[in-house]
């Protein structure tokens, strides 16, 4: 199947937003990525106990919040009460875990694409994609570009099942040596792989099988550059800004 949203990726991913400079996968960070210049972004997404989709990296709020214990056992108004800003610097005190909702409306106003990687607990892969697909069918407009990412296959192919016109990422560190039956029994369309484990051969090879590749997280200019030169399609970083002037350099110099 042919996504015309896999045309529209660009070199340039933000991570978690642009979590460089602002609180990783807030509303701050993706504003902050937009401003920075990207036009997709990579964000994580996972259920509360009231089944509420929300943008969070951690199985737990408590890297990233003043609160403590499982996303999962707490309701969205809990979840709410947190501080998702301080632990990242006094500037963001006050700013919230977003809702998949509220990150959506903020990515459609700022014309973004999505990256959506789904971060179910673990036993919650089927329940998870499935309210995700829910918010998604119900609040994402037409126009925003959407890839739909994760380590978890179950996941994957669950939304696949449900929304087959979305294309698919599989996420891993290290590339499986099974890596082209893996992605065909899933129908993904992309790769994502951890910079440290990228080679030339294993781009040329995903690529010459059909797919898109992309690599995460690279926050270094001169490896960015090395990847897009071997055919990466898009480098997920949480410097923007930096990886744009790095690209800069390599045009003009
Ligand atoms: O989607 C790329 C990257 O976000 C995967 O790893 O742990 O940062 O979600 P992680
Ligand atoms: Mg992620």
């Amino acid at each position: 199947m042919t996504h015309s949203v896999l045309d529209q990726l660009p070199q340039i991913m933000g991570h978690r937003g642009a979590c460089g400079h602002a609180p990783e996968n807030t509303l701050s960070s993706i504003e902050m990525a937009a401003t920075l210049g990207a036009k997709f972004i990579e964000i994580d997404v996972c259920l509360t106990k009231d089944n509420i989709a929300v943008i969070h990296h951690d199985t737990d709020v408590d890297r990233c919040t003043d609160g403590h214990g499982p996303v999962l056992l707490k309701t969205l108004a809990e979840i709410k009460q947190l501080d998702a800003g301080m632990q990242f610097s006094p500037t963001f005190i006050g700013e919230k875990i977003p809702t998949l909702k509220e990150a959506i409306s903020i990515i459609d106003k700022l014309g973004l694409g999505l990256n959506l990687e789904l971060k179910p607990s673990k036993g919650w892969q089927v329940p998870t994609t499935e309210f995700v697909v829910r918010e998604l069918q119900e609040f994402l407009p037409n126009g925003v570009p959407l890839l739909v990412s994760s380590f978890n296959i179950e996941a994957l192919v669950k939304l696949g099942a449900l929304m087959p016109e979305v294309p698919l990422g599989y996420l891993t560190e290290a590339i499986p040596p099974d890596w082209e039956q893996r992605l065909a029994d899933a129908e993904c369309a992309s790769l994502h792989c951890e910079k440290d484990f990228v080679t030339k051969e294993n781009v040329a090879a995903v690529k010459a099988a059909g797919y898109k590749f992309l690599v995460y997280t690279v926050n270094d200019p001169d490896m960015a550059n090395q990847f897009l030169d071997w055919g990466v399609d898009s480098v997920i970083t949480d410097y923007p800004d930096r990886l744009f002037e790095g690209l800069q350099l390599t045009k003009t110099g």
